[in-house]
């Protein structure tokens, strides 16, 4: 069965009209979960990731176990006024409002090799505010990876780094 069985759409969350990606029933079974995780990791196995950095909250909890699929380590992209501490940070454009994004200032070398991971491309500010920052640590970016791409937000059209932006589940595409 594919992962895509396990993905609940949920209208009017989080407020009318917009139609929400319920990725809870795949972390809840064991095989679709890991599924999603051989998934994400497979195109970057050969790529040298020293590390993934996920994004504040759902990107935690599929980029800790791609890193862990990969080998490598996990540096958590947080939401402000998380991080201990001396960090840097990112303010990004929300459709109603904004956020920010911050990491520790020693988290990432110039030359670390980074996959950033989340579980949802929507409009893609979130994608590219985080690479954006990493990209300050003068760290290479080896690729993106997100379980569900929102092709009709156009997301993808921000991710501005020559390196893959690869999503498991795409809607809105014939
Ligand atoms: C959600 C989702 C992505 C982001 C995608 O995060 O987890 O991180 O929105 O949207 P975008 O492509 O339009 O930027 P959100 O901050 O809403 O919630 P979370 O803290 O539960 O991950
Ligand atoms: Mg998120």
């Amino acid at each position: 069965m594919s992962i895509a069985h396990w993905v609940r759409d949920i209208e009017d969350f989080p407020r009318a009209g917009v139609g929400f990606k319920d990725l809870t029933p795949l972390l809840a079974n064991a095989g679709p979960f890991a599924e999603s995780i051989r998934l994400l990791a497979a195109p970057f196995r050969d790529q040298r990731v020293d590390c993934v950095c996920g994004i504040e909250a759902r990107g935690f909890i599929f980029g800790a176990a791609v890193a862990t699929a990969l080998g490598c380590g996990f540096v958590p992209l947080r939401k402000p006024g998380k991080l201990p501490a001396a960090k840097i940070g990112i303010d990004y454009a929300l459709e109603y409002g904004t956020d920010r994004l911050e990491m520790h200032a020693d988290a990432v070398c110039p030359g670390t090799r980074v996959l950033i991971v989340d579980d949802v491309l929507a409009t893609g500010g979130t994608l590219a505010a985080a690479g954006e920052l990493v990209a300050r640590t003068e760290a290479e970016i080896v690729g993106a990876a997100v379980v569900i791409e929102i092709a009709a937000l156009a997301g993808r059209t921000r991710w501005l780094w020559p390196a893959p932006l690869h999503a498991l589940i795409v809607y809105g595409q014939d």
